[in-house]
Formats: C-alpha cells, structure tokens, sequence
C-alpha cells in the first residue's frame, strides 16, 4: 500500500488519483472553512472556481436555501453573504443551506481532482476523523494520495506540514507502507512543527497574510486540532459529511 503528496493540484495525473481515496487539504483557510461549514450544519458545500459561477448557480435555488461564499485576495467579494473565514461560518448563519463557495485555491483544487474513488476534505481541525476513514481505506486495500491546494500554484508550508501529519500517522499504524519523495519531505516538516501550529502559521507566508489583514481569530480557530470532527466527502459535485454508519 502506498501513500503519496502533491504540492500541487496542477501535479495530479490520473494514475495519482484513479482508484485511490484522495484528501484535499487547503488548511488555510478552504478546507477547514468546509470542515466547519459541515460540523456547523451545512447540508452541503458546492465548490466552484469564481463568484460568477456561485452568483449564477445560486439563480437554481430559492434564495433562503443557500448562502453565497467567495474570497479573492483573503476578502469576500462583495455582493455575496460570506467570504472564507471560518469564524463567520456559524450553526446561526449556516443550519439547513447548501453553501456556494469559491476560493482563490482550495476549491480549484477540489475541482481539479477527478476520478479518484473518493475525495475528502482534510485539514486540522478534523484530522483525527479523516485519518479514521484513511486507515479503513489502507485496511481495505486502498492506496491514498494527499494533494496540497498551495498558494498560487505555489508549495504552501501549512499544507505540507498538515500533510505530514496524515503521512506520519499513517506510517505508525501501517509500517510497510510505501511513500513518494513528498510524503517523505511532508513527514520532515511535521517533525519540524509537530503541534506548535500557531509557529507554522507564522513562519507561513499565507500565515503571515492572514495575520497581517487581520484574520488572526481565523488562525487560531485553524490551528485547533479536531475541534471540528467531520469528514467532508466530495461526490456528485458536492461537499456533504460522512454519516455516522459509515465504517472506519
Ligand atoms: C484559498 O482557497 O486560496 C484560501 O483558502 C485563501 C484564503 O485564505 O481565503
């Protein structure tokens, strides 16, 4: 069995993806806003790549069904309810609607990958439910791949680290596992930060953005480790959370 990274969505070729479960992690901040969303109510989370395509979409539902998100450059775009600040993604504002959501990477990263057997959104705020579902995946026989969304076509630190993560408890559980370079090199940076997430968010050029505009609530609520145990799974071109009956 084998688990392998991709610093980047445009890397996925389809032998990386087909049959295999794939984790989508954009930790700053579009995976764990998902995260959030789900655990906070949300029926479902519909990525898409532009606030055009969210405002349009959202024309096939009734208005009280859904709450348009999109954040370009950290912000929301103006005209719709929210942006990507997991803070704002409250039960009060979310319980019962479908969000329609774009971000500038993480949800083009959930859109680039196609044919794997089973997307699933993952980040650290419910890395100890995702890891359930991957280890039942190695147990059944399943290969994984973890893709980093990164920043701008670029490797993104939080992303690999968060990664590393997956990988180093994959690799306790599953010692003969086989990995790519960058699962390896993800596993290093983890070592490096292990849980001092609020130094890796600093040491992070997103981290640092993030801060400087004044989402540093954001980091925070990113930085806390299963506080929001769901596992958002991606079929049939939207983002739901796997039931409880599921087995792990
Ligand atoms: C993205 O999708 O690029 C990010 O989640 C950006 C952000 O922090 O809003």
């Amino acid at each position: 069995m084998r688990i392998d990274v991709l610093f980047g969505a445009a890397e996925a070729t389809s032998a990386d993806l087909t049959g295999r479960v794939v984790v989508v992690i954009d930790v700053l901040r579009a995976s764990t806003t998902i995260a959030v969303a789900l655990a906070n109510g949300a029926r479902a989370v519909i990525p898409f790549d532009s606030a055009d395509e969210v405002v349009l979409r959202s024309k096939s539902f009734e208005r009280s069904e859904v709450r348009l998100a999109a954040e370009r450059k950290m912000l929301a775009v103006p005209g719709v309810d929210l942006g990507n600040s997991p803070v704002e993604f409250t039960r009060e504002v979310l319980d019962g609607k479908t969000v329609l959501f774009a971000t500038t990477n993480g949800t083009g990263a959930l859109l680039a990958v196609q044919g794997a057997r089973e997307v699933v959104v993952g980040a650290y705020v419910n890395f100890s439910a995702v890891s359930a579902l991957l280890r039942a995946a190695l147990r059944g026989g399943t290969d994984i791949t973890i893709v980093c969304a990164g920043r701008d076509r670029q490797f993104s630190l939080e992303d690999a680290a968060c990664a590393g993560r997956y990988v180093r408890f994959m690799a306790k559980h599953y010692p003969a596992l086989a990995y790519n370079d960058a699962a390896r090199t993800a596993a290093v940076l983890e070592r490096r930060y292990a849980d001092d997430l609020p130094r890796l968010f600093l040491d992070a050029e997103h981290g640092r953005a993030l801060r400087d505009a004044g989402f540093g609530a954001d980091l925070d609520l990113c930085a806390s480790l299963d506080a929001f145990p769901v596992v958002p799974i991606y079929q049939d071109r939207q983002i739901t959370k796997v039931g409880p009956d599921r087995e792990r």
